[in-house]
Order: structure tokens, then sequence, then C-alpha cells
């Protein structure tokens, strides 16, 4: 199954709920995330034997991969019953979830007793006092850290960390972050800061480049550059030359991937998008209610499939004043 630039679908990324216990400036902001917000109703948000419904029509079609994201995705209770649900699916050989970390030391044993394969942690700083600046709900990053171990120990690695660098705020810290994770054995990604939703105050000037970030580390720990783990990876790899680990770089701003991207994302309320910087998705949490079967579903995500032709980041420019636009914590990361 191909959509109009030939990419197949491999990838289900699905929102498990909208809702997060920190408030990232560049995706959360609290004057726009504020006590009055009003998150999705919890009878709207899909079930799990919903989501698991979905997901085994979408595998088969050719998915192979499936991420739990959010908002946060540990803030939906029984997360871990959703786990053990999708993991008896055949096909699904890589089963992951995106989080912030902060309720891992809790739950990594019951994600991976419930067969979990492993987890992405965003932490955006090594220094407190920045990384509680940049959650904004003064989350310290010890935190965080103990949620990295119990997960590795829980054997959910190796541990990717996503951070988000924004100029003025976090870059300074690079090195920093790179010293910090050297060794560890988990994958640290930086991550360009991106024009996602309409709510971060996104400017092109805020935004560190990938090649800026890797020159400030190779001057320090010399990089080498490494192959792709697999075809349209979106990080780009690099070693360190004296054997330390590897690191990555998502630059979609300035290098952007759309030509290798196979993900389809679901919301938490089950609407279908195909493209992060989508305005609208598609409604299958009405159809998976309606009765009809999955030959139904099977047919609107084929449609819905063959339809696409998105590469927002490689026609970024072309866009900058589209009004409407999802944010990244109902489509999820
Ligand atoms: P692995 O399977 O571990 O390689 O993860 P991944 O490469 O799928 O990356 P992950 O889901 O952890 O995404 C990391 C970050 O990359 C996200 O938080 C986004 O910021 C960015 N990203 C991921 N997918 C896309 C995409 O389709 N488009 C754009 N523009 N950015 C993306
Ligand atoms: N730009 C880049 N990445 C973002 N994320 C959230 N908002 C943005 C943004 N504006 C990513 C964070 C986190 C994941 C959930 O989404 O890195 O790891
Ligand atoms: Fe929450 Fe992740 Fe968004 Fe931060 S980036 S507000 S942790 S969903
Ligand atoms: Fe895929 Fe859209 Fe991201 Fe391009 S901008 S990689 S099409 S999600």
């Amino acid at each position: 199954m191909l959509d109009t630039r030939n990419r197949p679908l491999r990838d289900l990324r699905i929102s498990v709920t909208d809702r997060c216990n920190f408030r990232c400036t560049y995706c959360m902001p609290k004057e726009a995330f504020g006590s009055d917000y009003e998150f999705l109703p919890r009878a709207n948000l899909l079930t799990f034997e919903e989501i698991d419904r979905l997901a085994r029509v979408a595998v088969s079609l050719g998915v192979t991969k499936v991420r739990l994201t959010g908002g946060e995705p540990l803030m939906r209770a029984g997360i871990s019953s959703l786990v053990r649900m999708l993991r008896e699916i055949p096909g699904i050989t890589d089963l992951t979830m995106t989080t912030n970390g902060s309720m891992l030391t809790r739950h990594a044993d019951s994600l991976a007793a419930a067969g979990l394969d492993r987890v992405s942690v965003s932490l955006d700083a090594i220094d407190d006092d920045v990384f509680r600046s940049m959650n904004d709900v003064g989350f310290g990053v010890r935190g965080v850290l103990e949620g990295i171990e119990a997960a590795a120990y829980a054997g959910l690695g190796p541990i990717k960390i996503n951070a988000v660098v924004k100029r003025g705020v976090n870059a300074h810290a690079v090195l920093e972050m790179a010293r910090y994770f050297r060794g560890t054995g988990h994958i640290l990604r930086f991550i360009e800061f991106m024009d996602v939703g309409t709510k971060n105050g996104w400017r092109l000037d805020d935004v560190v480049s990938g090649m800026e970030i890797l020159r400030l580390i190779h001057a320090r720990f010399p990089l080498e550059p490494m192959e792709p783990m697999y075809a349209g990876e979106v990080a780009r790899r690099y070693r360190y030359a004296d054997g330390a680990g590897e690191i990555g770089i998502i630059a979609s701003v300035t290098a952007p991937f759309c030509g290798g991207c196979t993900r389809l994302r679901i919301s938490a309320e089950g609407s279908a998008y195909t493209c992060l910087f989508a305005s609208s998705g598609r409604n299958l949490r009405s159809l998976l209610r309606s009765g009809s079967g999955d030959a139904a579903l099977q047919t609107t995500l084929e449609e819905l499939w063959a339809e696409r032709s998105d590469r927002y980041s490689e026609v970024r420019s072309e866009h900058t004043d589209r009004p409407e636009r999802v944010e990244m914590s109902y489509i999820g990361g």
C-alpha cells in the first residue's frame, strides 16, 4: 500500500491522552494550556479495545512499528493493559512509547512485563534550573534520570533520550548533555525546535540547526557518521570516535525527511492524521462505534493513505500563515 509519493505505511503512532503533567514551553505553553483548558472528555477517548482493533487493521495494511504517545501516555490509567493487548498482535516488531519519564520509576516494570520493547524519554537539559524552566512545572532532572535508570533496569533499553533545542534556552547546555550521556549506553538525540501547532510561539530564529549542534559536540568529542538503523529513520546517527556510544540529530526544519515518512498518527479521540502538521484528520471513532466491521475501517485507511501527499517540512516556507494546525500534545510527538 503506497501513498501518492510511493511511501508505504509502516509506523502507527497512537496518542492515548492529550493530557500531560508538564507544560514544556515548546509544546504546551501555560498561556495556552492553563487551568481553564478543556482537554478531551473521557467519553471521547478511544477505549483500549478500540485502539487494539484499529492497530490490528493497521498491521494488516503493513504497520510493523507502534509507538504510544500523548500528551504523557503514562497519565492514561491502565496503560500497561493496552501494551499487553498490542503485544499480542502478530506482526508488530517494535512496540515503543515516548514519555517524559516523570512517572517511569512507577511504571517501568509493569510496562516491560506487559511486553513493551523500549521507551524514548524526553529530557531537554541536564542542568536542573534549565530543565525546570523548560518543563515549566519545576520538575527536577533527578526524577527523570531515575525514571531512565528504572526503564533500563527493566530491560526497556537501549533508551533514546530526546532533547528539543531552543536558542537562548538550552543551546548552551548541549555539550553538558552530551558529556553526561556519553558512555551510558543511552542514545541522546537532539531535536530542532519545530513549528508544530500554533501555540508555541515558534520563530525560525529560535531554531538551533542540527549542523550547529553537531559542530558544538564534534569540537569537543569527535564524531563519525553512522549508517541509519533502518530506512526512513528520522535521526541522523553519529558515533563518538573514542567508542563512547552514539548520538542522533533530528533536523526536521533544516533537513526534512518527508521522503521517507511512513507514519500514520491517531489522536486520543480516534482521528487519523497523515502528517504532524495537518490541520484536520479523519474521524475513525465514529466508524469504530458505528457497528460496521473491520472491512470498513480497512477501506477508510486504504483510501486515506492512497490520497496522502503530505510533505510539510519540505515546503514549510510556503506555509507561513496557516491558521489551523493541530497541537503536538493532541496528535502525539
Ligand atoms: P525510533 O523508532 O526510536 O528511531 O524513534 P523515532 O525516530 O520514530 O523518533 P521519535 O518517535 O522518538 O521522534 C523523535 C522526535 O522526532 C519527535 O518528538 C518529533 O520531534 C520528531 N519527529 C518524529 N516523527 C516526525 C515526523 O514524522 N515529522 C517531523 N517533522 N518530526 C518528527
Ligand atoms: N519541536 C520539536 N519537538 C517537539 N516535541 C514536542 N514539541 C516539539 C516541538 N515544538 C517533542 C519532544 C518530545 C516529544 C513528545 O515531542 O521532543 O520528546
Ligand atoms: Fe508533555 Fe511531552 Fe509536551 Fe512536554 S513535550 S508538554 S512532556 S507532551
Ligand atoms: Fe511526515 Fe509530515 Fe513530518 Fe514530513 S512533516 S516527515 S510528511 S509527518
